[in-house]
């Protein structure tokens, strides 16, 4: 069946256009304001709302086993909360048990996804180094398409590598065309912080945030940034969270370093007073690095619109509050870290963003399906264009929701941005030309995700850094700036 998209405007990081959508079994086949219809076709009227590429959202923590409890999505909740929420594909994470093989490892977790509801990729994350990491870097690259890999500076003893580890797996990966994720906070350090707040009695959520300091995010920040550049290798700082983190990440890409950076909206829109909300609800808010002070988001979206961050990731480690969050009820430290973020992250990045004038409509496809399509090397996704999978988002920009745990998707007992309202809402989703969600009511079919075998990156990816950072250097060319041009 043919299925057009009729009347809308269509958003690509590289314009704006009123055109129809023109789908054919799983892809987009045209784009033009002549697509004409025929008898079977199954229409679909986006007057007066915008049609966006789907979102990715390349952070998720889904089915993720985590200081001594697990994340309250699996990939079936999570997946459909994400599309509901305009993602249409996500990239999760592994997570080895010890002495596992990191083959052995995507093959279990390839299974796991196996009941998604949108396309879903793995990034391998390496919590222990070994000879046989190097060993089987390569075939998780060739056989199981995995580009990407993550590395943890904290959680020591659970997660944590050190920087001779990092230094080897970053060379291999390097030399594969694999970037490494790094979660970038010094974990000694910290460890040692949180140690003596406990001995001396300070044991609420908001003493999570006081022993993680920025100078300790930014330090391992610009140390991992440091190796990437000894080792000649790709490097993707997750979830930088604050301006001293972030001037690190600036002063290597200016050193050519290849360098690139993720923020969450937890840090643009959320802050440290949450941490200290009364009767234990700052716990709800508890996710490392920790919320910073409220001046550290404009620092963050400006760092999005002149392209210091190249991505925006949820970090969807989702945990309920009763049970799971009151773990920590007498000691901050065994609150699970994390924040819920996948059905919202689109919305929230439209509202604070795009509706509240800090970044372009092109910033924003950018930010949300472009750039993470192209970093991380999915090829069919990430724009409106021909041949590209029909991952598609309408949104109408003249209707708005406000966010609550009662109507959510996510399998959780509360929202991090409970009554919040943002402008836009999304109508309709489709995922590689099904649609799969209808006004706002999610309709496929578990099961229906597949898994997205990565290309790794190329000499050409890093012509485009260079790019990037000539732009960078000529602030006239930083961001994009045009005037919306959407028609009532
Ligand atoms: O608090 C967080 N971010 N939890 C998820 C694990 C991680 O560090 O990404
Ligand atoms: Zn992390
Ligand atoms: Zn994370």
């Amino acid at each position: 069946m043919r299925t057009i998209i009729q009347n809308g405007t269509v958003v690509t990081s590289g314009g704006i256009v009123k055109a129809d959508v023109e789908i054919k079994g799983e892809s987009i086949t045209s784009i033009s304001q002549t697509v004409k219809p025929e008898i079977g076709d199954r229409i679909i009227d986006a007057s007066n709302q915008y049609i966006f590429p789907g979102g990715i959202d390349v952070h998720t923590h889904l089915a993720w086993p985590f200081q001594s409890t697990g994340t309250a999505d699996d990939f079936v909740t999570g997946t459909k909360a994400g599309a509901v929420g305009g993602i249409t594909s996500i990239i999760n994470f592994t997570n080895p048990k010890r002495g596992a093989s990191l083959i052995d490892t995507q093959k279990e977790w390839i299974e796991k996804g196996n009941q998604a509801v949108i396309d879903y990729g793995l990034h391998a994350i390496i919590n222990e180094y070994s000879d046989r990491v190097l060993e089987e870097l390569p075939i998780l690259a060739e056989e199981y398409g995995v580009s990407s890999i993550k590395l943890f500076m904290a959680y020591k003893g659970e997660m944590m590598v050190n920087d001779l580890e990092m230094y080897k797996i970053m060379k291999k990966a390097g030399e594969l065309g694999i970037i490494t994720n790094v979660h970038a906070e010094n974990g000694d350090v910290i460890d040692e912080l949180v140690r003596q707040a406990i001995a001396e009695g300070k044991t609420a959520p908001i003493y999570h945030g006081y022993t993680r300091p920025t100078v300790l995010e930014a330090e391992a920040t610009g140390r991992a940034l440091a190796i990437a550049e000894a080792a000649d290798a790709p490097v993707y700082i997750v979830h930088v969270s604050c301006a001293d983190a972030l001037n690190k990440v600036d002063e290597a890409k200016k050193r050519g370093v290849k360098a690139f950076a993720e923020t969450c909206p937890q840090y643009l829109v959320l802050d440290i007073s949450y941490l200290d909300l009364p009767n234990f609800e700052g716990a709800k808010y508890v996710c490392s690095p920790p919320l910073r002070e409220k001046w550290n988001q404009e620092v963050l979206w400006n760092g999005i619109s002149n392209g210091l961050i190249s991505v925006i990731g949820s970090d969807h480690c989702p945990f309920r509050f009763e049970g799971q969050k009151t773990l920590g009820k007498d000691d901050f430290s065994k609150i699970p870290n994390g924040v819920p973020g996948l059905e919202d992250i689109f919305s929230l990045l439209y509202h604070f963003g795009v509706n509240e004038g800090r970044i372009s409509l092109q910033k924003f496809v950018e930010i949300i399906s472009t750039g993470p399509a192209e970093l991380f090397g999915m090829s069919k996704k990430g724009s409106i264009s021909v041949g590209k999978d029909a991952d598609i988002v309408i949104l109408d920009p003249n209707r708005s929701r406000v966010i609550t745990a009662e109507t959510q998707y996510q399998n959780l007992d509360y929202n991090a941005y409970e009554g919040m309202k943002v402008q836009g809402l999304i109508t309709n989703v489709l995922s590689r030309g099904e649609l799969i969600v209808k006004d706002g009511i999610f309709i496929g079919e578990q099961g229906r995700g597949n898994y997205i075998y990565r290309d790794r990156l190329h000499n050409k990816q890093f012509e485009l850094t260079k790019n990037n950072l000539k732009n960078l250097n000529n602030p006239s060319s930083t961001g994009i700036s045009f005037k919306v041009q959407y028609d009532k």
